[in-house]
């Protein structure tokens, strides 16, 4: 069984010239997706890691499964209004315009060795500013892993430093 036979290609979405990367028809198959998490585990090795990071919102379909496997705490990074207790909060540009992201002020603690994970790398630039809120919180970030990623885009560019995994790349 191979994951990428469960990933379909969407002409033209979200906006015209863009060939989207569906993973639903690989969410929706029991082993697929328990492969994929298996894959995104093995990534990582044995290497420590206290909090997973998930990335809204589909870095939170992986996200909790693997801090489960990990036994790890899950931290979710999201978009802006929509934590509720005190946040820091990271903007960064996109190609047109800018986007925030947020995290709970709380929820990473000095020295925490922290996964970042993310359902595809594109142009890096969610993943970039995810690794900020974490650092900025005094915490490590160990790796950054994805279940795609688009290396025509060199998202890697903007993670200079970082341990980048993916499962699949295109
Ligand atoms: C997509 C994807 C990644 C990000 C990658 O999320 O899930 O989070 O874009 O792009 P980048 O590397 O160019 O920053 P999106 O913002 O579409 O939101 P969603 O996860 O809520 O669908
Ligand atoms: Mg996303």
């Amino acid at each position: 069984m191979k994951l990428i036979d469960h990933i379909r290609d969407i002409k033209d979405f979200p906006t015209p010239g863009i060939l989207f990367k569906d993973i639903t028809p690989l969410l929706g198959n029991k082993t697929a997706f328990a492969k994929a998490a298996q894959e995104l585990l093995e990534l990582i090795g044995d290497q420590q890691i206290d909090k997973v990071v998930g990335v809204e919102s589909r870095g939170f379909f992986f996200g909790g499964v693997l801090a489960e496997k990990l036994n790890a705490g899950f931290v979710p990074v999201r978009k802006p209004g929509k934590l509720p207790h005190t946040t820091v909060s990271q903007t960064y540009a996109l190609e047109y315009g800018t986007d925030t992201l947020e995290i709970h002020k709380d929820a990473i603690q000095p020295g925490d060795k922290v996964l970042v994970h993310d359902d595809v790398l594109a142009t890096g630039g969610t993943a970039q500013a995810v690794v900020k809120l974490i650092e900025a919180l005094g915490g490590e970030v160990v790796q950054c892993n994805f279940l795609i990623e688009l290396s025509f885009l060199s998202g890697k560019e903007k993670l200079q430093g970082q341990d980048i995994k993916a499962v699949i790349t295109y």
